[in-house]
């Protein structure tokens, strides 16, 4: 921990019956203090118990903070609205990899390194021809990110920064051709590769929808839209599958193979799944008359059904996020002539009944950032199966950060969580002929 306090620490007490301990409470730079239970099992002969990490830091960072109450989301401090405004992703990845926003030189020379290393080996394609063609486009981006660390032999020793460095280049560069590359497998067109002098988000569409039969024209307002979406995903805090990256580094595994891990996490429904659970809700309900019938089995316990897109761990209140997402959602629908999209409506109607409705309120749900993205990325002409994908392309920067400041920090050890056993107690092994 850098700012560790000194004599003047600040200490916490658990009592435990008749005997109590002290522990070292250390401030954030904003955000709620930390107990530091690290010597806890030592003095007490107990763990602590927290399954889903609701109380628990599991490490210190000084990348995204996130207030769930007030709805903020800060990268290195810069608040998401104004880097989603007036910035683009790779400064979005500049300022997340390097903890400052660029200047102009630097930013020039950050987005000429990304381009140099957007083309993947030329036996990857061989490699993608190895997956069946209707496989699921995140088990195509798990393997082929995985397989990365294969190609890129040379920048997997993570002791040496600059093989640290070249690999984060490559994990940004590399993520928008492999996921092109998953989506035109799947659907049986010729790979298009990279074309540098375009800008990330442009050169990313036109690899997914350009074909060698016509000629590809970039529209704008699309790639600013695919940009901003990127810069909202683009980091979390300690989410699933960022701790999940962080766990796997912490082994000392090279960044490849930890990405593809957190890869797998995000999969999930209840993660980076949800945009493509939330769009096919909204397809089932399909007319604003049928969301209040929706809305009453969503505050049934019993029916198993949530609605997708709403609710979040950390957010308590409407989610940053989410609110330049439905502006993005109409910028889209707009240019493309979708403005009365009954997707759209449905979802306009859904949020405004949710929001009043007591059940919401009283559990502080509100939409979060899937809730509006399948509309804008369907209308976009993404298929469902690659919303996830889209998801894990922008947060590639992200674990990749984390991963980083993990891997750099001195104090860093092996993750390894202990457990409260409810298993049997000891007990001698049975031979097979004596068991009933
Ligand atoms: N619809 C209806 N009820 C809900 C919903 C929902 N979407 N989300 C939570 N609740 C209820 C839940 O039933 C529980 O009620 P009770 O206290 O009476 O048992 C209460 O709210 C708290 O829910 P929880 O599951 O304990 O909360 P959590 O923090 O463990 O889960 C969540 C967070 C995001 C998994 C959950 O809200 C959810 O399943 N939402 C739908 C899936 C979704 O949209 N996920 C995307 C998250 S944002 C993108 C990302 O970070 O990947």
């Amino acid at each position: 921990m850098t700012d560790k306090p000194g004599a003047n620490i600040k200490t916490g007490k658990i009592s435990v019956g008749d005997k109590s301990w002290s522990f070292p409470v250390y401030p954030g730079s904003i955000g709620p203090d930390v107990l530091d239970i690290g010597k806890f099992y030592a003095e007490t002969g107990m763990f602590t118990f927290d399954p889903g990490f609701t109380s628990t830091a599991a490490c210190e960072s000084k990348i995204t903070y996130i207030d769930g109450d007030e709805g903020v989301l800060l990268y290195r401090g810069v608040p998401i609205e104004q880097l989603a405004e007036h910035g683009d992703f790779l400064e979005a990845c500049y300022l997340l990899l390097y903890g400052e926003l660029p200047t102009a030189t630097q930013k020039s020379d950050f987005d000429y390194r990304v381009n140099r290393h957007t083309m993947v080996h030329e036996q990857m394609s061989r490699f993608f021809q190895g997956f069946r063609r209707d496989a699921h486009p995140m088990a195509v981006m798990t393997g082929s990110v995985g397989a990365l660390s294969a190609f890129y032999h040379d920048s997997t020793d993570i002791s040496d920064p600059q093989q640290r460095m070249i690999a984060s280049i490559r994990m940004i560069a590399k993520m928008p051709t492999l996921a092109a590359m998953a989506y035109k497998y799947s659907i049986g067109q010729p790979f298009v590769y990279p074309l540098n002098h375009l800008d990330y988000a442009t050169n990313f569409l036109r690899m997914c929808f350009a074909v060698p039969a016509e000629e590809y024209k970039p529209n704008p307002v699309l790639a600013r839209a695919m940009d901003r979406i990127f810069i909202l995903h683009a980091d979390h805090e300690q989410n699933a599958s960022t701790s999940t990256v962080r766990l796997a580094g912490s082994t000392g595994a090279n960044p490849f193979a930890c990405v593809a891990a957190g890869i797998a996490a995000l999969w999930g429904p209840a993660h980076g799944g949800a945009n493509e659970a939330a769009l096919k809700m909204l397809g089932e309900i399909g007319t604003v008359e049928r969301v209040p019938e929706f809305v009453k089995r969503a505050k049934d316990k019993n029916s198993g059904f949530r609605l997708m897109g709403f609710g979040h761990r950390v957010y308590k209140n409407y989610d940053p996020r989410a609110k330049i997402m439905q502006k993005t959602a109409h910028e889209v629908l707009n240019e493309l002539g979708h403005r009365d999209d009954p997707l759209l409506q449905v979802a306009l109607e859904l949020e405004k009944v949710a929001l009043h409705d007591e059940y919401f309120i009283e559990k502080k749900l509100y939409p979060n950032v899937d809730f509006y993205s399948g509309i804008t990325l369907k209308a976009m002409g993404f298929p469902t199966t690659m919303f996830t994908v889209l998801f894990a392309l922008a947060r590639a920067v992200g674990w990749i950060a984390q991963w980083k400041e993990m891997i750099e920090d001195p104090g860093q050890r092996i993750g390894r969580p202990r457990q409260l056993y409810t298993g049997a107690p000891r007990r001698d092994y049975v031979p097979i002929s004596r068991r009933k």
